[in-house]
């Protein structure tokens, strides 16, 4: 697309199942809101939307969990959403819900409007059932394994795991998430896309299309779903929490939450468009507007596959032009898990770390998982304040303004002629914005950080260079040249820092005095590169005051403290013995012939995630075992491992391979598995159990 007339940035709409945690800021909300900021720079015209969404089985599970109703649920969390977005400067235009009246009508005319067209298919199908609960399992109120990765505790509708999208119907064993129950089936009837007549036009558009411009991880996904054949896929659920199915004999029947979901970009921008007098149509409909779709990687198909196929059905709308999905950040080297309390949550950090909202955002924004999953530690936390955020951009400015007041009482000094340096340093001046733009146009908001502290860091080293601190008696000429360069880097950090630390940039423009609506100082990012002063002789600045302050050790302590809490609290309420199983006679027991062995070879199972197959020396012969341990173990890992082996198994074949045996292991409490094996290396290959 050539210079685009405007721009439509959507962030993901978080569930209001919970308050938002630092992985959501990490994924989507702080990229996407750096990429807004950064266009309103630009003087682009700009409109960022979001909003809470209210639909959907979490919901519903979440209001039985608390015993109440889904819409205090929504209510509750809502506030405390909206709330944290705003405590952390993420700048949206307009953050709405979809439980608002605006968007049940936009979405039931979406709907409609396609039903009316013929783009569904209208089918009665045997669905999952719990019977107990009376209730049609979909959704996340149904957990089974799943039929492409394996995973056991697949969603109905998608596998936490591998990503891949499936209908209920498809999952193995499975097992409803309110009573545990194994579901029997019901007729129902459902309205269905039909995905795959988009098959191939989805493959020119985005596989040929957009091969150069989107990410990897996002290019890698969609090809293989598309490799994998797209299928009809329900767009309507037997649920009563949702919005109604506006037509006849529908009754009970709501639209299936990624459904309307979606929609509720559009009715945010219609919502946005009546409180400030503005069209929304161009944002949606308009060939020339930029639609940016922020989000984290569980939601790509979402957005790459079904809501474009969704928007080509309607036909006037336009279609993303970049989906830059991120993949997960983990904390401390585990998933963050909402239901395990496993997170740092905004507003909780907020009590801790009061007025730092910039240190998260700038140290979730330096280590975002832009290409692969991160961690978050609060060690790296406390470095990229301590030694970043305070040791480079701070000291900086600090001794920028410092000196400036001390030797001319805060008036900007005029400068004589400039030498080599200088002229070097006023040109990489205006080199910065452009090489901080090509960061965040092709989403690469980590580098685009970095690039952004190399300007402070060029700041420090002028000055440690000029070293105005020794000149200022004997050449006090030279040192007013000095301070009037150095006082211009601090003048472009003071802009081009606000899309990542808007509020460092309000107090540094404070500082610098070229906020306050009087001055004529105030540059924008373009101006950066084109005017040769930005901050003039005689204009006077502020006293300074900090920027950042350090983080000391005790108080990133007390943040892992609580977590190691919430780890052994989890342990604790997890460390559940199954009960023991019906008697058995002792004939039984004889039956089973278990014997120790050794490990000799192993080599994983190609395109399996989880199963090795081995060589074992049971004593009797050399034999053949498929084991599924590789997610615990490496090849050489189980190699020479002592083992006890189930050797009268009946074989069993698997990927091809007969498996002749089985090696008995247990479970470790965080997951992994562990082998049973004799406590004397003396037990030779062969010995029975017994
Ligand atoms: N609520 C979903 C999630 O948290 C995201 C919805 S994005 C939208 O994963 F496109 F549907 F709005
Ligand atoms: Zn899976």
């Amino acid at each position: 697309m050539s210079t685009p007339k405007r721009y439509t940035l959507t962030a993901a709409l978080p569930y209001t199942n919970g308050p938002v945690h630092i992985g959501h800021l990490s994924g989507v909300y702080i990229p996407a809101d750096i990429y807004a900021r950064y266009l309103r720079q630009k003087g682009k015209d700009v409109l960022f939307v979001c909003g809470s969404d209210e639909h959907g089985v979490p919901i519903t599970l979440r209001a039985k969990k608390e015993g109440v109703t889904p819409q205090q649920v929504v209510d509750k969390y809502h506030a405390i959403i909206k709330k944290s977005f705003k405590d952390f400067g993420i700048s949206f235009d307009n953050y709405s819900r979809t439980s608002a009246k605006i968007h049940h009508e936009t979405a039931s005319e979406f709907f409609k409007e396609l039903y009316e067209n013929g783009k569904f298919i209208e089918e009665t199908s045997a669905q999952l059932y719990d019977a107990q609960a009376n209730q049609f399992l979909a959704d996340r109120f149904v957990i089974g394994t799943c039929p492409k990765c394996g995973y056991e505790e697949s969603y109905g509708d998608q596998c936490e795991k591998c990503g891949t999208i499936h209908n209920a119907t498809d999952l193995i064993n499975p097992k409803s998430a309110i009573t545990g129950n194994v579901p029997s089936l019901k007729e129902t009837k459902h309205w269905y896309l039909p995905l795959n007549e988009y098959e191939t036009w989805l493959r020119e558009w985005i596989v040929e299309g957009h091969k150069n411009d989107w990410k990897t991880n996002v290019l890698g996904q969609v090809k293989s779903w598309l490799d994998d054949g797209l299928r009809p896929r329900a767009v309507t659920r037997d649920l009563d929490w949702g919005i109604p199915v506006p037509v006849k004999g529908a009754e009970n029947k709501v639209l299936y939450v990624w459904f309307d979901a979606p929609i509720g970009y559009i009715s945010a921008t219609k919502e946005w468009a009546a409180q400030t007098g503005n069209d929304w149509q161009p944002y949606w409909k308009d060939k020339e507007t930029k639609l940016v779709h922020f989000i984290g990687k569980d939601n790509i198909v979402f957005h790459c596959i079904i809501f474009p196929a969704m928007l080509k059905a309607k036909g006037d709308f336009i279609l993303p032009e970049n989906v830059p999905a991120n993949e997960f950040l983990n904390l401390e080297g585990h998933k963050i898990s909402t239901s395990k309390n496993w997170a740092v949550w905004l507003h909780e950090y907020l009590e801790d770390f009061p007025e730092k909202q910039d240190v998260l955002r700038y140290a979730l924004t330096a280590n975002a998982p832009e290409t692969k999953d991160n961690d978050f530690t609060w060690k790296d936390f406390q470095a990229r304040n301590n030694n970043e955020l305070v040791a480079i951009f701070g000291n900086f400015i600090n001794r920028v303004v410092v000196l400036t007041n001390k030797y001319y009482d805060g008036n900007v000094p005029t400068p004589s002629e400039f030498s080599e340096i200088d002229q070097e340093t006023l040109a990489m001046i205006k080199k910065y914005p452009s090489i901080i733009s090509k960061s965040i146009e092709r989403y690469r908001f980590r580098e685009a950080s970095q690039k952004l502290l190399d300007l402070a860091r060029l700041g420090n080293k002028y000055l440690a260079d000029e070293e105005p601190w020794k000149q200022i008696k004997e050449n006090p000429e030279r040192v007013q040249t000095i301070m009037f360069v150095a006082l211009q880097i601090a003048a472009a950090l003071a802009t081009l820092c606000e899309p990542f630390l808007p509020f460092t940039a309000t107090k540094l423009n404070g500082i610098l005095n070229i906020d306050n609506g009087l001055s004529t100082a105030k540059n924008t990012w373009n101006e950066i590169s084109e005017k040769n002063i930005l901050l003039p002789s005689n204009h006077k600045i502020n006293k300074a005051t900090l920027l950042f302050a350090k983080i000391e050790d005790k108080e990133v302590q007390y943040q892992i403290d609580k977590l190691i809490a919430t780890k052994t609290a989890n342990d604790q309420a997890n460390k559940t013995v199954a009960p023991q199983k019906d008697t058995i006679a002792f004939e039984d027991f004889t039956k089973l012939d278990m014997r120790v062995g050794t490990i000799l070879e192993a080599q994983k199972v190609p395109k399996t995630k989880k199963l090795l197959q081995l060589k074992v020396d049971v004593g009797i012969d050399v034999r053949t075992i498929i084991s599924g341990i590789a997610e615990s173990f490496s090849e050489e890992q189980v190699v020479g491992q002592r083992v006890t082996v189930l050797v009268n198994l009946a074989p069993r074949t698997l990927r091809g391979v007969e498996s002749q045996g089985m090696i008995l292991m247990t479970d470790t409490p965080d997951g992994k598995l562990a082998f049973v094996e004799p406590d004397s290396n003396l037990v030779q290959n062969g010995e029975q159990i017994s």
